[in-house]
């Protein structure tokens, strides 16, 4: 089939190349003309594991191209939308200027029976009130929400848990279930299950399985709380609580909590809109699943503070990990980057390091000081503080070698992924998350 793909970031540069990969012909449109070079040259924008390696790939195939041109979707009849849509500055609403240019842009190149697909985390509403625009050019929108998770975006896309494809009422919207049925067909063939709603449905399946995953993370770090006052041990409680299989294990790790470019303005833009639709009460557990894991970021920074005895003020503080989780270079609200710049604020010296996210960190924190190499970065530490559980710090950070690079053996494990026996047995004065 087909295809175009407008927006090209995290979720659109990975949707191309995975549906190229399964056999389409794909353009992806950007309007950002640097990204677009990068890509068109199979250079990945932004790492993600096995996303350049799919790009050489499917260019040297031919299936995939990149451009700047909108009109070059005309050539395609199914076109994915998969552009941003970030936090409006000021206020917690979603913002969906992307999404409309992107709408009215590829108005004039639609031909009766194309598919728009909608593919950005939206306002439940939103693909309502962009149908009749683009039912006017004879095409059918659906809208097809992503699941992805970064760090395994590659996989996530091609084998997804599940495909969701909203559809208006009628012959139309059979149509296009079909239509999108054959482009995944290869997940389809392996029994993933493709579930056909209304379009209020389909939005509210994302925006509802992001705010559930927030508030499982959220429950667990308000437990970390009661632990800290208890002297409990959250990881040992997450553990027993995950054994049972209506509770599961997964996003029960207690922290700093979540981030990125998805969790955190999601919810926010859930309770914006759920006010708007007179319905504010039903979601407003989500303001206090907020209000727990930013305070999670500030506790973090006081266990630092603590431990070097109740100023940082002068003091070495080496931050392992910038970027919002591992397997990513993305800082959007990265509570590690977060809970740096906070000790930066109390006047610590703080030296950050990561194997992937230092340059986007540097762009938009350059007050802070980078390190690539992480014993560079531990050397003449006072505290060490780990924030995002790379490999490099959970398994690979020998304890005894660690110590003998730093000033001050103090740990704070802000992921609760070191082993405090082993830490504590090499000389360290461990500090975790809910943890005695
Ligand atoms: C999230 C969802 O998991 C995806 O299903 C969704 O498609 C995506 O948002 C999106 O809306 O595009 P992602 O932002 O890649 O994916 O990251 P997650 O793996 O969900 O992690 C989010 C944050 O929660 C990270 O900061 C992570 O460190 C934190 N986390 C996760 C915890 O603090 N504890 C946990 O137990 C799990």
């Amino acid at each position: 089939m087909r295809l175009s793909v407008i927006g090209c970031g995290y979720l659109g540069a990975v949707h191309a190349a995975a549906m190229a990969s399964i056999g389409h012909e794909v353009v992806g449109i950007d309007v950002d003309e640097a990204k677009i070079a990068m890509l068109a040259k199979g250079k990945a924008p932004f790492f993600e594991p096995g996303l350049q390696e799919l790009l050489t790939q499917e260019l040297e195939s031919g299936r995939l191209r990149f451009t700047t041109d909108l009109s070059e979707a005309s050539s395609a009849t199914v076109h994915f939308i998969g552009v941003g849509t970030p936090q409006k500055a000021g206020s917690y609403s979603a913002d969906l200027r992307f999404v409309n240019a992107a709408v009215d842009g590829l108005l004039p190149y639609l031909k009766p029976g194309d598919i728009v697909a909608g593919k950005s985390t939206v306002p439940v509403g939103t693909a309502q009130e962009l149908a009749p625009r683009i039912v006017e050019t004879g095409a059918t929108l659906v809208w097809n929400p992503e699941f992805l998770r970064e760090g395994f975006a590659v996989n996530d896309t091609i084998a997804p848990d599940r495909l969701v494809a909203g559809v208006p009422s009628g012959p139309e919207g059979e149509r296009a279930a079909d239509v999108l049925r054959e482009v995944y067909h290869t997940a389809i063939a392996t029994e993933t299950p493709f579930l056909v709603t209304d379009y209020a449905t389909a939005e509210l399946v994302k925006v509802s399985a992001n705010a559930f995953l927030a508030t499982k993370i959220s429950f667990i770090n308000a437990m970390a709380e009661i632990a800290e006052v208890t002297g409990a041990d959250v990881t040992q409680l997450a553990d027993a609580l995950g054994h049972d299989a209506r509770i599961g294990r997964r996003f029960l790790g207690a922290g700093i909590g979540f981030g990125g470019g998805c969790l955190p303005k999601d919810i926010r833009a859930f309770s914006a809109r759920a006010e708007e639709l007179g319905q504010g009460e039903s979601v407003s557990f989500l303001r206090e699943v907020d209000a727990i894991n930013l305070r999670r970021r500030a506790r973090a920074a006081q266990l630092v503070v603590d431990a070097l005895g109740g100023d940082v003020h002068g003091k070495s503080v080496t931050v392992l990990g910038a970027a919002f989780k591992p397997h990513s270079d993305d800082i959007r609200d990265s509570p590690a980057l977060d809970v740096a710049v906070r000790l930066h604020g109390l006047g610590a010296r703080v030296t950050v390091t990561d194997p992937e996210a230092i340059e986007n960190a540097r762009r938009v924190q350059p007050q802070l000081t980078y390190v690539a190499d992480r014993d560079e970065a531990l050397a003449g530490a006072d505290a060490v503080l780990v924030v995002t559980e790379w490999d490099e710090y959970r398994t690979q950070l020998d304890p005894t070698a660690a110590g003998d690079l730093v000033s001050g053996k103090i740990v704070v494990d802000g992921r609760n992924c070191l082993d405090p026996v082993r830490w504590r047995d090499a000389g360290w004065q461990y500090f975790g998350m809910g943890r005695p």
